[in-house]
């Protein structure tokens, strides 16, 4: 088992819905801690670069104006496998293809709104993590 980090945010949809508490426990109730955490509302130019890779993308526009459509939270989470553990409580992009229990099936509307972010692999996440937090502002650990 490998100690892994995934940057998670929770969007504008869930924040709306006053659902931040309840996301963090489904995280810290599978074992994973968060090491950063911050509100943000996203400018244009910051969604456009952190969803830069989907620029092409015929969705990108809406995305971009979903993200930006009010405060995120973005969280840095560390544990075991954390990357494929934060996958499988999110559930599939689409929530209509999500499985019971999941944030996605339990939150999430549409999938133009649907409610969380989640690192897909262990390289990304680095650079997910980097693009919202300094290293002084991760805070590993101690006990
Ligand atoms: S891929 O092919 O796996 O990289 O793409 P995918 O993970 O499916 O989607 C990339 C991000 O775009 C969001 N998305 C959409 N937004 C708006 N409208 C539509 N139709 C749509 N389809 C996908 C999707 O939620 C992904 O965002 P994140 O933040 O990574 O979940």
């Amino acid at each position: 088992m490998a100690l892994e980090r995934t940057l998670s945010m929770i969007k504008p949809d869930a924040v709306g819905k006053n659902l931040i508490g309840a996301i963090y426990s489904r995280f810290e109730s599978a074992g994973l801690r968060i090491v950063a955490a911050k509100m943000m509302h996203l400018s244009k130019e910051q969604a456009e670069g952190f969803y830069a890779e989907h620029k092409e993308r015929p969705f990108f526009g809406a995305l971009v104006g979903f993200m930006t459509s009010g405060p995120i939270m973005v969280t840095a989470l560390e544990g075991e496998n954390a990357v494929l553990k934060h996958r499988e409580i999110m559930g599939a992009t689409n929530p209509a293809e999500a499985l019971a229990g999941t944030l996605r099936a339990d939150y999430a509307e549409t999938i133009d709104e649907n409610a969380v972010h989640g690192s897909d692999a262990v390289e990304s996440a680095g650079r997910e993590i980097a693009y919202f937090f300094s290293d002084e502002e991760l805070c590993p650990r101690t006990r």
